[in-house]
This record gives structure tokens, sequence and C-alpha cells, in this order.
């Protein structure tokens, strides 16, 4: 998200106090993870029939873009109100480490946009993705002018 957003680099770098905000709508807005569930009782969601010891995913990033909650959902918006994402789940198995990720993600943006010069995304190598659980970044190449 920041390395196709130079826009909001130069907003963080102006004022660190918005990273807090931003890296709410980045955990909205690239939403990563699937946690998967087995199903106990034959079920019918919307048409969609589950049987008992099938698996299925929960998969989080479409209900972080659902438009029905989040206007816009594709926008990347600093200024969203009632960011209630998903990110880190919902009821009895919410993420135990939400808190200590939160911090992560802030202190890593902070620093990158303390030391780094204005970055982007490498056109001449995209990055690299994998499904699964947790959508993944195998890549992620970078390039700034120096
Ligand atoms: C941005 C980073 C992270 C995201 C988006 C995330 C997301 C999630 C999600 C969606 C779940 C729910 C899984 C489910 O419903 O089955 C979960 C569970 C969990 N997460 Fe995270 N997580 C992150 C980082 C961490 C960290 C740093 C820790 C530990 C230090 C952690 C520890 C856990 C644990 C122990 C559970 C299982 C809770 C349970 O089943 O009761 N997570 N996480």
């Amino acid at each position: 998200g920041l390395a196709m957003d130079p826009e909001l680099q130069r907003k963080l770098r102006a004022d660190p106090k918005l990273i807090a905000e931003a890296s709410e709508e980045m955990l909205r807005r690239y939403t990563f993870t699937v946690p998967m569930r087995i199903v106990r009782k034959e079920v019918d969601l919307a048409g969609a029939k589950m049987m008992p010891g099938e698996s299925v995913k929960l998969f989080l990033p479409a209900a972080d873009l659902d438009a029905s909650e989040f206007p816009q959902p594709d926008t990347y918006d600093l200024n969203r109100e009632n960011n209630v994402h998903i990110a880190f789940g919902v009821g009895p198995h919410r993420c135990l480490g939400s808190h200590l990720a939160r911090v992560e993600i802030q202190v890593l943006y902070e620093e990158m946009l303390a030391h780094l010069p204005e970055f982007r995304l490498d056109p001449d190598n995209p990055a690299v993705f994998h499904g699964g659980h947790v959508i993944g970044i195998e890549r992620l190449n970078l390039v700034w002018d120096v």
C-alpha cells in the first residue's frame, strides 16, 4: 500500500501521528487472513449447503471489502470513520496477538518512513504472493532514488 502511494508517504512523514490510523486502514484494505473452520452441523447459508466434517475458509479479505460496511471499499481512505475491520478475526478465537501485531506494524512504518527516502514498487520485479490461510508476500522489491 505505502509503496504504491507517494502522497500517503508524504502525509505520514509530515505527521507520524497518523501512522496508527494508517495502519488500521492497511489492515482493512489489505486483509490477508483466511481462518479455517470444520462444519459441525448441516447448514444452509444463503444457498450454500455445508455438511458436517467439511472444512470452510472464512475469507476475511472479502468481509473487509464489503460495501455495505465500508463505503467505496476498494479505496484506501485514511479518514475512514467506523473502521471496524475483522483482519484479526472475531469471536472467541480473535487474534491473541493483535495488540503486539499493531505495535509491530506501526514501528515498522515509523522506521521505514524515518530512514528511507520515498520508495515505490520495482516495476521490473513485481511482488510475488502466495495464498492459503495467510495471504503472504514472498517477495516485495522496493526501489528508491539516491
Ligand atoms: C497483522 C498481524 C496478524 C493478523 C492479521 C492476525 C490475524 C489473526 C486471525 C484472523 C486470527 C483468528 C483465527 C481464527 O479465527 O481461527 C488469529 C488468531 C491468533 N493469533 Fe493472530 N494475527 C496477527 C499477528 C499475531 C501475532 C503477532 C501473534 C502472537 C504474538 C498472534 C497470535 C494469535 C493466536 C495465538 C491466535 C489464536 C487465538 C485462538 O484461536 O483462540 N497473531 N490471528
